[in-house]
């Protein structure tokens, strides 16, 4: 049977940063360390005025095929992968194949094109369609491009506000792929919930607090589905573990959840069982709240464990280090903690090649998805030819009016006349609607 996978990678970055503790913090009267230490965020990439998900989109597609040396013929389907699409009847890939048509040789004629829309998941559902087109036989040989682009913008004042971001991931699934093979199987948690919603309008409505919860409960249960079909999971089989991070202290949570069920912990249940002499929960504890309350004392002792702080230094804890600085980006969020895995493995100069990633995708309104992947051994020059550390670096500051400022105009009610914080460098831009996507 073929493998298929990812075979390339590119990422791109909205233009502007801003900061968390230095510029967010004091306007909001809060302690710095509430973002660097709770949240786990240092800064948000942010759009300037002149992008949005087509430009960064077509910018990451871009750099990609430039660099594999890719023309439009090579591309059999084009899915992007977005929550905050401005269109509801035309996709966004049909923008960005527009775009690189105006910069490579031929056109996308031929390309199956489309929007995938499952709030954060649907990167990886788009990265599903492609492995099924190809594994049907469907793909006469071409590859796929994925892209998954989002703005992901909160209202001002909302508890979301400190966890912003904005950026692309570009991925080609090929045969035979350079980067990671992708297993069959997969396991699910999905159910109907209102988290997290947009109906038609530009800023999500979220019940934050709850929408912790659902992801916890989503990810438990999809983690038992894939176990139904890849059997059990061992620590010691697995180098990383990307999950969906929408700010790194939700994957704090998933981390312990997921290090309890894989390592089979279940000295709580054993311990309330023998205090209760087996009978039902209910009356070894006066109410929920306590019992509650027990178990989450039980969960804090579980990650002051040497053994467990180990694991997530290790484990966890190196998927993180992009999305402390870029912030969620939604849909592409769980595909730059990959690469920031691997982009930690390159720095400490340790071979992956054969290892084992487990992913752990998430969407709200809401599902979970889990598949494992194998590290192949084209991941190095992969890694080494991303040049997010530049572009982070280049990243324009924004003061606290700036930010005020750039945030009204993606608040969709755009004047395309507005200041300009950076000047674009060879990107396609975005020139007012129905004029997206020139080169500058
Ligand atoms: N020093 C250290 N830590 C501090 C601190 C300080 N001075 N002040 C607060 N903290 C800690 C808190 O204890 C908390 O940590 P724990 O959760 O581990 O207890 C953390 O910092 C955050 O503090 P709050 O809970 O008080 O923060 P908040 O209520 O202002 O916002 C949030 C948290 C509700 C999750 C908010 O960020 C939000 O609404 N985010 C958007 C929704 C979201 O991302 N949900 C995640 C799941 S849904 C999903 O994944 C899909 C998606 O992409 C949106």
């Amino acid at each position: 049977m073929t493998a298929v996978g990812i075979d390339a990678v590119e990422i791109w970055t909205g233009n502007l940063k801003l900061d968390l503790p230095g510029t967010f913090a004091p306007e909001k009267d809060e302690d710095p360390e509430k973002y660097t230490k709770g949240l786990g965020l240092n800064a948000s990439s942010f759009p300037d005025s002149y992008e949005d998900i087509v430009t960064m989109g077509a910018n990451a597609a871009h750099r990609l095929m430039e660099r594999k040396g890719l023309e439009p013929d090579d591309i059999g389907r084009i899915d992007v992968a977005t929550e905050s699409a401005f269109d509801n009847s035309k996709p966004v890939s049909t923008y960005v194949a527009g775009c690189l048509e105006q910069v490579f040789e031929g056109d996308f004629h031929h390309a199956n094109k489309g929007e995938r829309k499952f709030a954060c998941i649907a990167g990886t559902q788009s990265l599903d369609d492609a492995y099924n087109w190809i594994r049907a036989g469907r793909n006469r040989g071409r590859s796929a491009l994925v892209i998954a682009t989002d703005t992901a913008l909160y209202a001002r004042g909302d508890a979301g506000e400190a966890t912003q971001g904005a950026g692309a991931v570009a991925m080609l699934i090929s045969e035979d792929p350079d980067f990671v093979t992708l297993s069959t199987e997969q396991g699910y948690g999905s159910a109907d919930e209102t988290d997290f919603l947009k109906p038609n309008q530009q800023f999500p409505s979220v019940d934050g607090k709850r929408s912790v919860q659902v992801y916890l409960a989503r990810m438990r249960e999809a983690l038992q589905d894939y176990e139904q079909v890849a059997g059990d999971v061992h620590p010691d089989d697995l180098s990383f573990i990307p999950f969906h991070t929408p700010f790194p202290g939700m994957v704090r949570k998933a981390g312990l959840l997921g290090y309890r069920h894989i390592t089979r912990d279940t000295s709580f249940e054993d311990d309330l069982a023998d205090e209760i002499g087996r009978q039902p929960r209910s009356e070894a504890f006066d109410t929920d709240e306590e019992f509650h309350d027990a178990l989450r004392e039980y969960m804090d002792a579980l990650k002051d464990t040497d053994a467990y702080q180990e694991w997530y230094a290790e484990t966890i804890d190196p998927t993180l280090t992009l999305s402390r600085e870029v912030g969620n980006w939604y849909t592409g969020s769980v595909h730059i903690a990959r690469i920031s895995a691997l982009k930690h493995a390159l720095e400490a100069g340790r071979d992956m090649t054969g290892e084992q990633l487990l992913v752990g995708s998430y969407g709200s309104g809401a599902q979970a998805e889990i598949h494992s992947e194998i590290v192949q051994d084209g991941w190095e020059a992969e890694i080494e030819s991303l040049n997010i550390d530049s572009q982070l670096e280049d990243r324009y500051d924004l003061s606290w009016a700036d930010y005020e400022e750039v945030h009204d105009v993606h608040n969709h009610d755009m004047d395309v006349d507005v200041e300009e914080f950076t000047a674009p460098d060879s990107e396609f831009v975005f020139d007012g609607w129905g004029r997206m996507g020139e080169r500058k």
